[in-house]
């Protein structure tokens, strides 16, 4: 018995929105992740600066400050980035799935919400640093996080405008 499978071409593009429809989520998508990445970017200056500081105080309020941060500008601007860049990559010639570099830009900034998910603990440092005390071993691995997460979004960057060629090959599905 031979079962025939239709597959959608390559270049298939179900939702196609008018230009200045496209425009707009390009404008919010650029805004929010290039405004991510200076929030993170913040967060390696803070996290620097709490290292480094002979001030326990001035550590305290760094780590408490950071909290913040994340709370009103990472964790919005990371589900808008990534809601935009899906919305664009969909909407276009590009996809989701075809091009190598937007599935490496979904998987750096994946990691890098992952990465302030699991990894990154303003709340813990706060905590840590409430009496005075330096945990200089965990205050490292913090400035090393957020670089982390910096690299990441800077590679995302830099994709976005070289935008390297390689497709992603797709399974015909047949044996
Ligand atoms: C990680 C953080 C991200 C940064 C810093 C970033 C940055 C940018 C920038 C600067 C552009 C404008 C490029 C141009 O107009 O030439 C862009 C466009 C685009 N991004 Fe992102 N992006 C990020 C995440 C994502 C994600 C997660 C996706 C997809 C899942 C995505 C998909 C796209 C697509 C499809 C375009 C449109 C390219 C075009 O039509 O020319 N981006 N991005």
């Amino acid at each position: 018995m031979s079962v025939t499978q239709h597959h959608a071409p390559a270049t298939a593009q179900r939702w196609r929105p008018r230009p200045s429809t496209r425009k707009a989520i390009t404008v919010v998508h650029i805004a929010a992740s290039v405004a991510l990445l200076g929030e993170v970017w913040g967060l390696v200056v803070l996290n620097l600066c709490a290292t480094l500081t002979d001030d326990g105080a001035l550590a305290h309020a760094a780590y408490r400050l950071m909290g913040v941060l994340v709370f009103a500008g990472g964790i919005p601007l990371s589900l808008i980035s990534l809601g935009s860049g899906i919305a664009l990559a969909l909407g276009s010639r590009w996809g989701l799935l075809r091009h190598y570099w937007v599935f490496a830009k979904l998987l750096l900034l994946i990691g890098v919400i992952l990465c302030g998910m699991l990894l990154f603990q303003p709340e813990a440092m706060t905590e840590a640093t409430r009496d005075g005390s330096r945990p200089s071993g965990r205050q490292w691995a913090q400035v090393a996080v957020v670089s982390g997460q910096l690299t990441m979004l800077l590679t995302a960057t830099a994709l976005s405008v070289f935008k390297p060629r390689g497709r992603i090959r797709r399974r015909s599905g047949r044996p």
